[in-house]
């Protein structure tokens, strides 16, 4: 089956109800059929018998299933949220006097962790720029153990070559992961050009409507052993209800996601060159500096686009204040479209410098496109514009 059709007709076995639509499996435990069943759960890590929902549910499984299948992963395990994919991945795969080498345009809480936390537990980092990929090698040490990349990067919409990136890795050694939250498995599968782990925060157009939260990590399965026994023990878990929201929602992902880009590609056409604004950028538009990499790895440019207004921080805030419906909020993903202003709220916790540095300037504003018609968000946004 390809792709489309494993999204949709992947589910847990059917109940003796007959169900037609996925079960929703809201159990906290499981039971066994004897006390040397249960003792047998028990004993052995790697037995495929639910035990606890902190551990495993078939809610849960289905949601992981999909996502191994869509990204061509061995094995996959789910968190809670994008951000505990992140640091379950962090925690399990370096250890005190490890190294690990991270693009510097990464999304903001993935930054504090990188540069607030990891040093504190005497975890060493080091920042490249995407854009400069060529002195990635240069960062490496014998001790460095995972490498991290966002492509396209939230909120800069930089891209990098994943199978650059991947044959350094495999070179030296190194944990390739990649956060692929932004293209989805949909638009881009960073497994087929080397990368040994991709998560997602589920959040985002894997949920789709902006209903709960969730995350997932997929790769290979030796890697994935590791991640599941410290989800199991520390408790990171994804909920079975919204395990069983994303599932249903992946039903959808390949007809969302082409109309999130169908209508991403009209508007980002469409505004370049509007005289209130400095530049547009989108993956799939030919101005934007990465353009022959992103043809090459992505099916089609993804759901959101930048552009910088003139006025800068003031501008920003003019143009916000002037949109009649456009949701004004920091998530992504939505059918419904979306402007934020990452310097004022996703990334306000860096410095001014350190923003600088990922292309984060005081006039920048994110557009998460929806599935609205693509007329009214053009108008919508034109007429912010002309205030
Ligand atoms: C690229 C990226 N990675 C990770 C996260 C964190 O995900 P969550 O909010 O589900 O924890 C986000 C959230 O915006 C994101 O955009």
């Amino acid at each position: 089956m390809r792709p489309e059709t494993l999204a949709i007709r992947t589910q847990t076995e059917r109940t003796a109800q007959k169900e037609h639509a996925t079960p929703l499996f809201l159990t906290s435990s499981f039971v066994y059929d004897s006390a040397e069943d249960m003792a047998a759960a028990f004993a052995d890590d790697s037995l495929d018998v639910n035990i606890y929902t902190r551990f495993s549910n078939p809610s849960v499984d289905e949601f992981i299933q999909k996502v191994c299948l869509l990204e061509g992963a061995e094995d996959g395990i789910a968190t809670a949220t994008g951000m505990a994919a992140v640091s379950a991945c962090f925690m399990t795969f370096l250890s005190a006097g490890d190294h690990i080498v991270s693009a510097s345009a990464v999304f903001g809480s993935t930054h504090t962790i990188l540069t607030k936390y990891l040093p504190k537990w005497g975890i060493e980092y080091s920042y490249f720029d995407m854009n400069t990929p060529e002195v990635i090698e240069s960062l490496i040490k014998p001790n460095t153990k995972v490498l991290y990349v966002e492509t396209p990067s939230n909120p800069g919409l930089d891209i990098i070559d994943l199978e650059y990136v991947s044959a350094l890795c495999k070179k030296h050694n190194i944990i390739f992961i990649v956060d692929n939250c932004f293209a989805t498995p949909a638009v881009q599968q960073p497994i087929q050009f080397g990368a040994d782990l991709v998560l997602h925060s589920a959040t985002k157009f894997m949920d789709g409507q902006g209903r709960v939260l969730g995350g997932v990590v997929v790769g290979k399965k030796e890697l994935i052993k590791q991640l599941y026994l410290y989800i199991r023990n520390t408790g990171p878990s994804l909920s079975p209800f919204n395990a069983w929201v994303l599932s249903k929602s992946l039903e959808t992902l390949f007809v969302r996601m082409d109309k999130h880009a169908e209508n991403a590609l009209y508007i980002a056409q469409k505004l370049e060159g509007h005289p209130a604004l400095n530049w547009v950028k989108y993956p799939f538009l030919a101005s934007h500096p990465r353009y022959d990499i992103a043809k090459r790895q992505m099916n089609n440019g993804g759901g959101i686009l930048t552009f910088e207004l003139k006025a800068g921080i003031e501008g920003g805030r003019k143009f916000l204040n002037s949109l009649q419906w456009l949701s004004m909020t920091n998530n992504l993903g939505d059918s419904r479209t979306i402007a934020s202003h990452p310097a004022s709220t996703t990334h306000s916790k860096l410095t001014e410098e350190e923003r600088k540095a990922v292309g984060i300037t005081p006039g920048l504003i994110r557009l998460s496109v929806g599935l609205e018609h693509p007329d009214d968000i053009f108008e919508e946004i034109i007429n912010a514009l002309s205030k």
